[in-house]
């Protein structure tokens, strides 16, 4: 069954991986729209590099609509150290030939899902949720209609990576996250617990950089930045692969563990703002709307990417 995804993201280097491996799969995800939403780099940037992208992958068929600017009340934050000033690292740029189309893309969510019907988009988001809870609140039936909301963000046992207890996505825009998080939309989150299991060491790099197409030279391009920079200044074994986890998951769910839990934002410490509290002790699991991704079988998502980059 072919998914109908919308995919909100913020590229940034791991995004554009995520991006390569949905273009790649044509024959499992239909691409109703990549929107695009400030956060890792300014929005202009974010869209561009959505459209670089789009174009080595030779998908100029799907849309791309640019969103929000800011977030819903913090300033813009933007995460640049890691990927770069373009956004897109080391990668070379070019302009690309195609830009992005009219329409914010907070009303074209809410278009799309409501010519849809109920459950029949499932939404990506690997950036600040600003896009969503606007769409949210232009027309809250979009909550009910939805499919599933797969979201890359947040943290409970790793802790966070932009501060000590709080994730980027999460962090840049809480309270568009608390929108999401406390709408009764059904969400698999992909926390850092699970990205930081799936990281891009050497070899791993290595094996995506043999695979002769502008997909893999481009996404080893960008992991190799990204790797070097997670070497440098945090001194890890290689790059987490963040946002193609929620690909993965959308493509091959059993590589993922989740556990239903409640998910709340922390929106007002200006100690701790960002963070998530996810709990797992519910009184009825059964009813759980949220659920957190707590292993994935990282050889299998590198498996799939590879396969995906290959195509
Ligand atoms: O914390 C990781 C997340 O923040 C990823 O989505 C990365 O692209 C950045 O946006
Ligand atoms: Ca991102």
């Amino acid at each position: 069954m072919v998914t109908k995804l919308i995919f909100d993201c913020d590229p940034g280097v791991d995004d554009a991986v995520a991006l390569f491996m949905a273009f790649a799969a044509p024959q499992d995800l239909e691409i109703l729209a990549i929107t695009t939403v400030g956060g890792n780099v300014a929005a202009d940037l974010t869209a561009r590099n959505a459209a670089i992208i789009r174009q080595i992958a030779g998908r100029e068929d799907v849309p791309i609509h640019a969103g929000a600017k800011v977030p819903l009340i913090r300033p813009p934050l933007d995460a640049g150290d890691f990927h770069g000033e373009s956004g897109l690292g080391a990668l070379p740029l070019f302009a690309p030939t195609k830009g992005v189309e009219e329409g914010h893309a907070a009303n074209v969510i809410v278009d799309l899902v409501m010519r849809h019907g109920p459950g029949e988009v499932t939404l990506a988001v690997t950036g600040p949720c600003t896009n969503l809870a606007l769409a949210m609140r232009l027309e809250p039936d979009i909550i009910e209609r939805l499919g599933l909301i797969v979201v890359m963000g947040g943290a409970r046992r790793e802790g966070g990576n932009v501060t000590a207890s709080a994730e980027y996505n999460i962090w840049a825009d809480p309270h568009a996250a608390e929108v999401v998080f406390s709408s009764g939309a059904r969400c698999v989150v992909m926390g850092l617990d699970v990205t930081h299991q799936v990281r891009s060491d050497p070899a791993r790099i290595a094996a995506i950089a043999a695979i002769d197409t502008p997909a893999a030279q481009a996404s080893a391009n960008l992991l190799a930045f990204s790797s070097a920079l997670e070497r440098d200044i945090v001194g890890g074994a290689g790059a987490p692969i963040h946002d193609p986890c929620v690909i993965a998951y959308i493509l091959a769910p059993e590589l993922f563990t989740l556990r239903p839990c409640q998910l709340k934002v922390e929106t007002s410490s200006r100690l701790t703002v960002g963070h998530t509290a996810v709990e797992f002790g519910l009184q009825d699991p059964a009813a759980a709307r949220i659920f957190w991704a707590t292993h994935a079988d990282a050889d299998g998502v590198f498996a799939l990417l590879n396969e995906l980059l290959a195509r």
